[in-house]
């Protein structure tokens, strides 16, 4: 078994990820910058698994400061999740820092590869987004124009755009996996899922944007990570893959769900639609199923049943 890092591995796909790797045996070197984005208990909670485990060596630090090519010397695989999140936070005076934690991050990390022997260079698997496409009619494939519509996907987009040409002219093993919607236990916090959850469990209302029929392919953690192991092991220089969980829901039905699941009624507040949100997302899928066999199994309704079990515990409601 052998040596891999995780960036972002105290955030929520980071951190199940983490959790299988160890499950399989793998010796795990966990970098996080714990940028405030939100509370660091959350995520030392979602950690909590991990920290207690041999073959897991936590690091906290700041990938557009640290020493990177000493750390990436001694693993085989890089899975890149560290980023700074959220499309509608990413306007004005905070673009620095999507910058710094998202572009600049990135390039640091592919030059501490690119230093190192070609026979010695990990693969990296990066962690893209579905926000690098803008508004999707129908299902878009790997080879469709990019038209981010917002900062936060710009970002993401040009940090896929590095992979691609460290890769090209260096030959670095850089795989981009662009995610769509992620939900499952220890979602962000900022997340819709995540607000209509705490929402439901804690009798408060939630805010929808614009009419709330704007609709995203929601992907379970579980089958996200699944497809990082298959990107590291099938993936080749310069790939990109849509990673979407087929599970297409207007924000409305999602929230229907969540009641349903709790058995709670819902107050809605709508707000106006917020600039960056794009109105559909929707993943072809065939490429990664054709190379990395990645067949997403969970679908919605069971997959936020997992999430809410997992917020009574975080919330502290039991029943
Ligand atoms: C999510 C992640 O937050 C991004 O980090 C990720 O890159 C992106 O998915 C992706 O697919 O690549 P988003 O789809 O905006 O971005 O996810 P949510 O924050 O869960 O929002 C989903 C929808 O719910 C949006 O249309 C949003 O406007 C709506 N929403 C969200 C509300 O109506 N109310 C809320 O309180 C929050």
């Amino acid at each position: 078994m052998s040596t891999v890092i995780v960036t972002g591995c105290a955030g929520f796909i980071g951190s199940h990820l983490c959790d299988r790797l160890l499950a399989s045996g793998h010796e795990v070197i966990g970098l996080d910058a714990m940028t405030g984005n939100y509370p660091r208990w959350v995520k030392e909670r979602n950690l909590r698994a991990a920290a207690g485990h041999p073959k897991f060596h936590f690091m906290e630090v700041d990938l557009c400061a640290g020493d990177l090519e000493e750390l990436a010397r001694r693993a085989a695989v890089v899975f890149h999740l560290a980023a700074l999140p959220g499309v509608r936070s990413s306007w004005g005076t905070s673009f620095a820092d999507y910058l710094g934690g998202n572009v600049l991050a990135t390039q640091r990390l592919l030059e501490a590869v690119k230093s190192l022997d070609a026979a010695r260079r990990p693969t990296v698997v990066y962690a893209s987004s579905s926000s690098v496409y803008g508004d999707m009619e129908g299902p878009l494939a790997e080879d469709a124009p990019t038209y981010p519509r917002s900062p936060y996907g710009v970002s993401k987009l040009a940090a896929e755009q590095l992979c691609r040409v460290y890769a090209s002219e260096f030959g670095i093993q850089a795989v981009s996996l662009r995610y769509f919607t992620v939900f499952g236990p220890r979602q962000r916090p900022d997340m819709a899922v995540h607000r209509f959850i705490r929402a439901a469990l804690c009798g408060q209302p939630v805010t929808v944007y614009g009419d709330g029929e704007q609709t995203r392919d929601f992907t379970y953690v579980g089958d996200v990570v699944d497809a990082n192991l298959a990107a590291a092991e099938l993936g080749r220089a310069g790939d990109v893959f849509n990673i979407g969980g087929g599970n297409r829901a207007s924000v409305n039905d999602l929230l229907a769900i969540i009641e349903s699941v709790c058995s709670v009624a819902v107050q809605r507040q709508v707000c106006p639609a917020q600039p960056g949100d794009v109105r559909r997302t929707y993943a072809d899928m065939e490429k990664a199923a054709a190379r990395l066999a990645f067949r997403p199994q969970v679908g919605l309704t069971e997959g936020i049943e997992r999430q809410v079990a997992d917020m009574r515990r975080l919330y502290g409601r039991q029943s």
